[in-house]
Parts: structure tokens; sequence; C-alpha cells
């Protein structure tokens, strides 16, 4: 399963002055240190894992962000003799971590990167200090031979991609750790985060959640520009959405919330699902959401008890659709669920939240010219969107207009619920 992000396109240019390239090298080097950060609590083996062949291991995704930024930025500046000194992998490395770009040449299959045992963890840290520095150098450079509006802003197309790769490496490491019958810890921190993150006061957990109603009508929604700061190509352009009356809830679905669902059948009642849900509750024997296990739930903490009130997690699609339906509710469109973002309790740095909208270009939206066009838009089918954030996001990534999008029947994300209804009040015209 394809998830990955998108580029900023034609819609976002970084400036090209030395304030932007100083803020750039900086964030460079957070970036790529807090990736170091990730891997630091685990043993060489973990850095192998790969759960199933969706998922990817950690050793892969450092050696694939490197990759990211040596293909689209450091080759042509090597090219065009910005840069000196500095020595790309070798071309076989390029067939290993390219993930999907057709245009860049062939991959090893995905499914098979657990069986890259070479080259070595220290080879490829290796290869990541000699990139971070040719980034550095490429910064660093006077303005006359120094770097191009259109690199930097590859530049910060690769800090985006390292981030959401921050993200998957820990939803990756979350998958490979729940197969091991040991139940491996982690660490505490991610737990600790979603923990602070949904215990907002104003949720109120717990009980019947409230509902923030509102009258519809001609909205907009969608990234409004470069000036607003970094966005993807798939959240251009700004478009106009008419919407009926709805509300939406104040919080998350709780797991107290889904284990009434589970009780009253709702894995055993068909009419509750979409026939694709049903059938893979079928085929693949979903009972409870993906890391529930008796009245615990494992996580990057272990196992630990289930909270009741904590919302409920790594849930599907189809889950969702059908605990919605068997609430009487539905789930929000992303338009809704954007539109209100700024009031709602959870929105961010909790978790995911799926919407009822398939993932489709906007109207308007064009993919950026070259290899890094295929970053985002050729994926935008047989997916949904998700909308907010989650506790493994890094901070500092989340945006409104985020489209976040995955398979309908895929729960090893960090995904939750949020439930939205029709209601009765008048559009305004
Ligand atoms: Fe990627």
């Amino acid at each position: 399963m394809a998830r990955m992000v998108g580029t900023p396109g034609q819609a976002f240019r970084v400036r090209r002055d030395v304030t932007t390239a100083m803020a750039l090298a900086q964030r460079l080097q957070q970036v790529r240190h807090h990736t170091l950060e990730l891997i630091a609590p685990l043993e060489s083996e973990d850095l192998c894992l790969q759960g199933m062949a969706d998922a990817s291991p950690p050793k892969w995704h450092l050696g694939h962000t490197t990759w990211f930024f040596e293909t689209f930025v450091l080759k042509p500046a090597l090219a065009a003799g910005q840069i000196t000194g500095f020595e790309p992998a070798p071309e076989a490395w390029s067939y290993l971590f390219n993930s999907y770009y057709d245009a860049v040449g062939a991959r090893h299959p995905r499914p098979e990167r657990g069986l890259l045992s070479r080259p070595p963890i220290a080879a490829v840290l290796a290869w990541r200090q000699r990139v971070d520095a040719a980034l550095q150098q490429l910064l660093s450079r006077p303005d006359a031979c120094g770097p191009s509006a259109e690199q930097l802003s590859l530049l910060e197309l690769g800090l985006q991609h390292e981030q959401q790769h921050q993200e998957l490496l820990l939803m990756d490491l979350l998958d490979g750790f729940s197969r091991n019958p040991l139940e491996p810890v982690y660490d505490a921190a991610p737990e600790a985060r979603f923990a602070s993150a949904w215990r907002q006061p104003s949720a109120g957990s717990g009980h019947e959640p409230r509902w923030l109603s509102h009258p519809g009508g001609l909205v907009e929604i969608g990234h409004p520009g470069a000036a607003a700061g970094f966005h993807f190509d798939n959240e251009a352009p700004r478009h106009r959405v008419w919407l009926e009356p709805f509300a939406i809830a104040e919080r998350l679905v709780s797991n107290g919330d889904f284990a009434a669902f589970i009780a009253d059948g709702g894995y055993r009642r068909p009419e509750l699902w979409m026939s694709e849900g049903w059938a893979a509750v079928q085929q693949r024997g979903w009972q409870a959401p993906r890391y529930w296990r008796g009245s615990d739930a494992f996580s990057l903490a272990g196992r630990q008890q289930r909270d009741g009130e904590a919302p409920v997690r790594h849930l599907s699609w189809f889950e969702a659709d059908a605990y919605a339906r068997w609430a009487g509710a539905r789930l929000p469109s992303e338009a809704e669920w954007e539109l209100l973002a700024d009031q709602l309790p959870q929105a961010f740095g909790v978790l995911w939240q799926w919407t009822a909208s398939p993932y489709r270009p906007y109207p308007g939206f064009a993919p950026a010219a070259g290899a890094v066009g295929e970053y985002n838009g050729k994926f935008m089918s047989s997916q949904m969107v998700l909308r907010g954030s989650c506790h493994l996001t890094p901070a500092g990534h989340e945006r409104r207009t985020y489209r976040n999008f995955y398979g309908p029947a895929c729960r090893w994300m960090a995904s939750g619920v949020r439930l939205a209804r029709d209601s009765q009040q008048q559009a305004s015209p």
C-alpha cells in the first residue's frame, strides 16, 4: 500500500534569499537529527524488521529519506558544479532505496525490504552524514552559485518528506513489534504524548459527545497558497464546496464507545457494513481494533491495560464507517472537518481521523513537473482521506488543510473516528 505525501508542485515556491537558506540549514540539522533520535531505543536487529509488505524496516526509512535528498537535490547540484567533493552512494543503492518513482528507475520489491541486511547500518549512517554535509555546503554557498529557488523548494520538500517517514517508521515498527510474542517495548514517549494530547479538558471524554453545528452553505477549503507556508500539492487549489447543514462531534470515539459496538454484535452484523468491508471482516477475521488484546492493548510502550475513555485507534475506514452507522451517525466529509477543525478538541496530535471523502484531486489540481510529480497525484484512487495529525506525527508537521490517505482496509496507522451527522438547520443561500 503506497502512502505518501505530496510535493509543493507549481503551487509552492520557497523564496530565494539568505534568510531562507539559513532557516533551511537549521531545520535540516534538526529534522535529520530527530530521525536518529527515533532509532536510538532500537537494537541492531530491529533495524531490519519488516512485519508486512505495507511496512518498511527502520534502516530502509533512513536510507530512503537520504536517497530523496541525494537524487532530487544533490546529484543535480553536483552536475551543475554547485558543490564539490561529494561522493554519491553506489548506483545500486538507488535501486534499493527508491520507493515508487518510476521516472527515476527500477526498484527493489517493497515486500522484500526486510531482506536487505546489507548495506549495514553503519554504511547507511555514514551516507546520511555525507549527504547532510553536502546539503549544508550547498546552502552555505554565496548567492550567485548558491541554491536556486527550485532547489530550496526541493530541500523543503525533502524535510517534509523525512518528517512523514518519521511517523511511518514508528507505525511500521509498531506493526513489526506487535508480531513478536515477547511484546517488545520501544519507548514510553509516544504513549505519553498520546495521553496528554487526548486528555484535553474541553473534549468531555467519557460522556456523550457534544456536537458542534454548522448551517452549511457555500464554503471554501484547501490551502490558500505559498504565502501561508508550505503545503503539499494535494492540499491545493483552494476551492468552493457546498455543504448541507451538519453537526460534528467534539470528541473522538472512545475505546468504551467502540466496546459497546462490539458487544452489540458490530462485527457480526452485515447490515452495518459496506460490502467490501464485510468481506474484509470475514477474510481477515476482524473482531476488534488492530492492537486490542483482551482487555489490554499493544502500543509502542508494550502491552498495557486499555483505557476506556481514550480514543479508539487503529481502525480501518470500514470499521469507522460501520461504527458510525451503528451509532446513527456518519463520518464527516473532509470539507466539514476542515471548516471546523480550529474549534474541535482532539483535532491534532491525537489520531488521524477518517473522513467520508475519497482521495481525489481538488478541482484545478496539477501535479508538479518532473519526477517529484509522482509524489501524490498518482495515488488518487481507491483510498480515503484522513484529517488532523496523530501522536506519532512530528511536532510542527500538522496543518488544517493536510490530506493524509490510506486504503479503506488499512489499520496500522494511528487512525481514529470522529462522528458527524446531518442537521435540520437551513443552509444560508
Ligand atoms: Fe518516501
